[in-house]
């Protein structure tokens, strides 16, 4: 089955007004891809960019949004907020947000569910440490964390969002994974997901995430199961981010 390619930059807690005009000013200069092309810039420059990539093929996404719906929960941020300003995908389970954060399994899970109530799209972020890893856990962790959605919203909504493999050891490390690594693992929760549904299995785009840049992306993206990245950053650089996204054809 042909998948589309997603190429998702993830900003995390960077920029100002005046990076951001010039970092999406930046990418503005992009050829049509192929790809989806998608960007998730912090919260208060959701608007700005919004506004600035109005009209290109440009995505909007967030990094986070609460599991509740509205009400007294001070400083969370609704999806349905999100839906406000464009955005289409919503980043979630993030390796930080479950490290530093404290998210839960059961938590994420309730996040993709109010996420999708708001009509947007999850990309759910899943993956194991170095430590986990070396102890040869690393499809077992992946499963958990994929069936803890599963259990809450079932095998189909998985036709309705995306999953961004993103060893916890790559992220930030400059070490990423290799191209036959991302494949072995893409391919292990492709087949975990065929064991409810097949059609959704081959539907489901599957992302890697971890130290991805120019230099890498092109053998990640030969990959079978590979359908994309979510590029931390690399992708606050223009020039690297649009170089990762030509390599996505
Ligand atoms: O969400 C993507 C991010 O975690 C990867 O970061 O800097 O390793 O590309 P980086």
């Amino acid at each position: 089955m042909i998948r589309q390619k997603i190429v998702a930059g993830n900003w995390k807690m960077n920029g100002s007004k005046e990076s951001v005009s010039s970092l999406v000013n930046g990418l503005l200069e992009m050829e049509n891809s192929g790809s989806e092309v998608v960007i998730a810039p912090s919260f208060p420059y959701l608007s700005q960019v919004d506004g600035l990539i109005s009209g290109s093929r440009i995505v909007l996404a967030a990094q986070n949004a609460s599991q509740e719906v509205k009400g007294a929960f001070t400083g969370e941020v609704s999806a349905s907020m999100l839906s406000d300003f464009g955005v289409k995908y919503v980043l979630v389970g993030h390796s930080e947000r479950r490290s530093l954060y404290g998210e839960s399994d059961e938590l994420v899970a309730a996040k993709v569910k109010t996420i999708f109530e708001f009509g947007l799209t999850p990309m759910l972020c899943i993956g194991e440490t170095l430590a986990e890893r070396e102890s040869g856990k690393t499809l077992e962790v992946c499963e958990r964390q994929i069936q803890a959605v599963i259990d809450l919203v079932g095998i189909s909504a998985f036709e309705q969002l995306v999953v961004a493999y993103e060893p916890v050891w790559a992220i930030g490390t400059g070490l990423s994974a290799s191209a036959e690594q991302a494949q072995e693992v893409h391919q292990s929760i492709r087949a975990f997901l065929a064991k409810l549904s097949e059609s959704v299995a081959e539907k489901v785009q599957i992302l890697y995430g971890g130290s991805v840049k120019a230099s890498t992306s092109s053998a990640l993206f030969q990959m079978p199961d590979v359908d994309g990245a979510l590029v931390g950053g690399a992708s606050l650089d223009a020039k690297e981010f649009i170089a990762i996204v030509k390599t996505a054809g």
